[in-house]
């Protein structure tokens, strides 16, 4: 299967389902945030989600709507194996064959965090019915694991619009509209992904240097994103045309070129901050700690989530246990 390595980032032009089994180790890969094929056959494509083929890049490979439901089944094995435990997975799906992935989901033993909807405008014109403009993401989880869930890296929890309502809580609601790049005239591939939402999924759900996959690479959307975002990455596509097209633009790519346009969360200082802790307050870090820590926790990360519980500082949270041996 050809190959080729951008600044450690490691694209294959092939299936994804053989390349992932000969390449990508067991319990390797921090996220997976793809895009498979719809298995909706030919030319009704764009009929359903308002796509204008004219502009589409030649080489998109579609499965067979009769092979559909052995081709999730199989890929979808293969994201449950090359995650970590803990590593998670976002899934982008149209409605009409939403159910072989979930189907799919289910032969795993990956568990589902959220089912979101994505609202995006551009959605097709219609008078007998109502008018699509949604698709499905698939969030789940690989159980045995401390999962990712970066609470404040987009807004911080006090932050509140003119409203008086909680950005936070705003943006991790379960239903995100998100414009779709209207590029009348420009080439582009089948369902390229808008950045502001590859963005989200990864900034809440892997950190810098982890490894994100994308196991279907079309316009390398996810890709490029991770990259910019200085995540490592590994990804497959399996059309040569669309590869040899798609490769050259990754390879101008930054690492960590979006970080410093991203928006910075104002986050509170912790509220206890230099106040004395008391005997009871230290029993419950004793007793939250070995919570955390036999229920799989990394010790960063419990160490995050009890400066979250007791509103002190990393620092204060680490001395204290150390205080106690632990
Ligand atoms: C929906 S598109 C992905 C679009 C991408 N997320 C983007 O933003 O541009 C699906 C891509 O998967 C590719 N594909 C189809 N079958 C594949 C397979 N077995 N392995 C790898 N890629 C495959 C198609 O050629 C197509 O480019």
């Amino acid at each position: 299967m050809r190959c080729v390595t951008l600044n450690g980032n490691t694209f294959y032009n092939g299936d994804c389902i053989a390349g992932a089994a000969a390449h990508i180790p067991d319990g390797s890969v921090d996220l997976i945030v793809t895009d498979p094929p719809y298995g909706i056959d030919g030319d009704l494509l764009h009929r359903h989600y308002n796509r204008d083929e004219g502009y589409v890049v030649d080489g998109y490979v579609e499965v067979p709507a009769a092979e559909y439901g052995e081709f999730c089944l199989r890929w979808i094995a293969q994201a449950e194996r090359i995650l970590r435990p803990g590593g998670s997975v976002y899934i982008v799906s149209g409605y009409t064959n939403l159910y072989h992935i979930l189907h799919a989901l289910r032969e795993t033993s990956l568990e589902e965090v959220n089912h979101i909807v994505w609202k995006y405008t551009f959605g097709v014109y219609t008078r007998r019915k109502y008018v699509s403009s949604h698709y499905h993401i698939l969030y789940y989880e690989k159980p045995g694991g401390t999962r990712t869930f970066n609470l404040e890296s987009r807004y911080g929890l006090t932050e509140k619009d003119a409203g008086g309502r909680s950005l936070n809580y705003g943006d991790r609601e379960d239903v995100w509209t998100v414009h779709r790049d209207y590029k009348p005239g420009q080439v582009k591939n089948k369902n390229e992904l808008p950045p502001d939402l590859l963005v989200k999924m990864i900034q809440y759900s892997s950190g810098e240097g982890d490894l994100v996959c994308d196991l279907f690479l079309g316009g390398f959307s996810t890709a490029k994103t991770a990259v910019g975002l200085n995540r490592r990455v590994v990804g497959f596509e399996v059309s040569p045309a669309i590869f040899d097209r798609r490769i050259i633009e990754m390879g101008e790519a930054v690492p960590g070129g979006l970080l410093p346009d991203l928006r910075r969360p104002w986050i509170e200082p912790p509220q206890n901050r230099g106040r004395r802790w008391t005997g009871e307050e230290i029993e419950a870090l004793r007793a939250g700690y070995r919570r955390l820590i036999d229920g799989g926790a990394t010790k960063k990360e419990a160490v995050r989530l009890l400066g979250l519980e007791f509103g002190r500082g990393r620092w204060a949270i680490e001395k204290m246990l150390k205080k106690q041996g632990l």
